[in-house]
């Protein structure tokens, strides 16, 4: 199979999406309802057939649905067969795909985790929303950490590493660069939100293995792995910057292929804008570069939003196939919008796009792909296949069962707390406590042992005077009276000797404030 079928045309041409240009991008766009995650199913369908595997996002739990059978007893049976019909699509039938659920809190699928030194200081800076200084300080207790073989595993690492950078600024300023003091408590406050939104159970391994979201099954079906961030979404933050992990991992970890005939990987980026909002211009192009370059290591991403408009221009342009649902064009936003969606098309002679777009109906799009040039086909007026899978959702007993079936096994299921950068450093603390503790207890000791001393000599002496006030008053021993002269002479000495020696210190202090 080269290629994925999507639909018909009105004019009866079919869509197909041609698996050896799938790695040139993809973008579904379309308003709530006119039928996205529907299209998002058929094409991870068709990468699956293919077996090519597929990573999508489950923003609202609909799309666990791929990993059932359709059924003739689903509500909308019928309407699935008539679409299917019309459109020409005769060996339609039902069946469930592989799926493996993931889910970052661990409660839907599989705990996703990646450790705090693969993330890396820039992407966690940006998770953060640190400023360039923070960031700075951010990469210096990265580099600490490095160089002391401190593994930076989970939040709690992270936070012992940034604590020793803070308490030892004074010495490690000369080798490292400023460190200031409010930054670091500033991202160990920002640290604290972080663990509020339970990325502390994102952090920590064992850590998911790339190779177990590109599997393919026995029959040779590309796994779909289904990503649950029904809360994740309420973190914008913390899921937009895990996909840009997921991305540049794979972008560092995957050889360079070329063109392939089929995608390594299909890679789904539902709410896609969230990724871009509020982003720093450096960020928009690294991910337009990660996005260029991810090409010919064969993964095809596609990026799923309301808005076309919600993705940068730089973004867009590596973005080679386009499906667009339809648009509402009420305000002068949305009619911008809806201009801007159909300049993005190659035009159709027999209509015109941008009036298009707001009439489509619902599984409806504008479709246009690239040719086997590589160049983007005429938009056509497309009726989008139906799913093979269920559309809606799986019950949370099918989910279960899919979960305890999963070729990833239990390996996931338990994290593992092994000795990093928090327990090395709880350790050290301990040691130098202990250490301090116990120099203060010697130190308590010696003193209560010279006291012990002294009360004894006192005691002797006491002893020895008593006993002499009993024998003849003894004949006046001891220095002569000083003349007037001598006392006169070594007081002046004493008074120049403290002012020089008061000098000498001002002259070091002075020095050692200009230095
Ligand atoms: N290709 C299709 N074949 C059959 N029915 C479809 C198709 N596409 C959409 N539908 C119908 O339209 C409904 C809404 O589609 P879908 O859930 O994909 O919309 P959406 O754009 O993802 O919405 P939202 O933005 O709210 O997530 C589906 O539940 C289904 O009934
Ligand atoms: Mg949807």
């Amino acid at each position: 199979m080269s290629s994925i079928f999507i639909g018909t045309d009105t004019d009866g041409t079919r869509q197909e999406l041609l698996l050896n240009r799938a790695n040139r991008h993809g973008l579904i766009a379309g308003a709530t309802g006119t039928g996205k995650t529907v299209t998002l199913q058929i094409l991870s369908e068709g990468f699956s057939n293919a077996g090519v595997p597929v990573f999508c996002v489950d923003v609202k739990g609909d799309l666990s649905g791929i990993s059932q059978s359709g059924s003739k007893t689903h509500k909308l049976h019928e309407k699935l067969i008539s679409r299917a019909e019309k459109i020409g699509l005769a060996d339609y039938d039902y069946k469930a795909f592989p799926t493996i659920f993931w889910d970052l809190y661990g409660e839907g699928g599989h705990p996703v985790r990646t450790t705090i030194t693969e993330m890396g200081p820039t992407l966690l800076s940006r998770l953060m929303d640190l400023s360039n200084v923070q960031e700075g300080v951010m990469a210096i207790a990265f580099d600490v950490a490095e160089d002391n073989n401190w593994p930076l595993l989970d939040l709690k690492d992270l936070k012992a590493a940034l604590t020793f950078v803070s308490e030892n600024r004074k010495n490690l300023i000369y080798e490292y660069g400023n460190i200031s003091a409010q930054s670091v408590g500033a991202i160990i406050r920002n640290l604290l939100v972080l663990e509020r939104d339970g990325a502390d159970e994102f952090f920590g391994e064992p850590a998911l293995k790339l190779s177990d979201i590109m599997r393919s099954d026995m029959s040779g079906n590309g796994i779909i792995s289904v990503l649950a961030a029904d809360q994740l979404i309420n973190h914008p933050r913390l899921y937009s910057t895990f996909l840009l992990w997921l991305l540049s991992e794979l972008f560092e970890e995957l050889p360079e292929i070329g063109d392939p005939d089929k995608p390594i990987l299909a890679f789904f980026f539902d709410e896609a804008h969230l990724l871009f909002d509020e982003a720093p211009k450096a960020l928009v192009e690294k991910i337009e570069q990660v996005a260029r370059l991810i090409r010919s290591k064969g993964v095809s991403i596609f990026f799923v939003t309301q808005n076309p408009t919600d993705i940068p221009d730089s973004v867009l342009g590596q973005v080679g196939n386009r499906i667009q649902h339809a648009l509402r064009a009420y305000t002068p936003k949305e009619q911008k919008a809806v201009r801007l969606s159909a300049r993005g098309f190659r035009p159709n002679p027999a209509f015109k796009t941008e009036d298009v777009i707001t009439d489509l109906g619902v599984g409806e799009a504008l479709v246009s792909v690239l040719d086997v040039k590589g160049r983007p086909q005429i938009v056509g007026q497309t009726l989008i296949r139906p799913p093979s899978s269920r559309l809606g959702p799986a019950t949370g007993a099918e989910r279960k069962t899919v979960i305890s079936r999963s070729p990833v096994g239990s390996q996931y299921d338990e994290t593992i707390d092994r000795k990093s950068a928090y327990e090395v450093l709880t350790t050290k603390r301990k040691k130098i406590a202990d250490a301090k503790a116990a120099e203060e207890e010697k130190l308590a000791k010696q003193k209560a042992a010279q006291e012990k001393a002294k009360a004894a000599r006192e005691k002797a002496k006491a002893k020895t005077r008593s006993k002499a006030k009993t024998r003849a008053p003894a004949k006046r021993r001891g220095r002569k009276r000083q003349s007037a002269w001598e006392t006169g002479t070594k007081q002046a000495a004493r008074t120049i000797g403290t002012q020089l020696g008061r000098q000498i210190v001002r002259g070091i202090l002075g020095g050692l404030k200009r230095w």
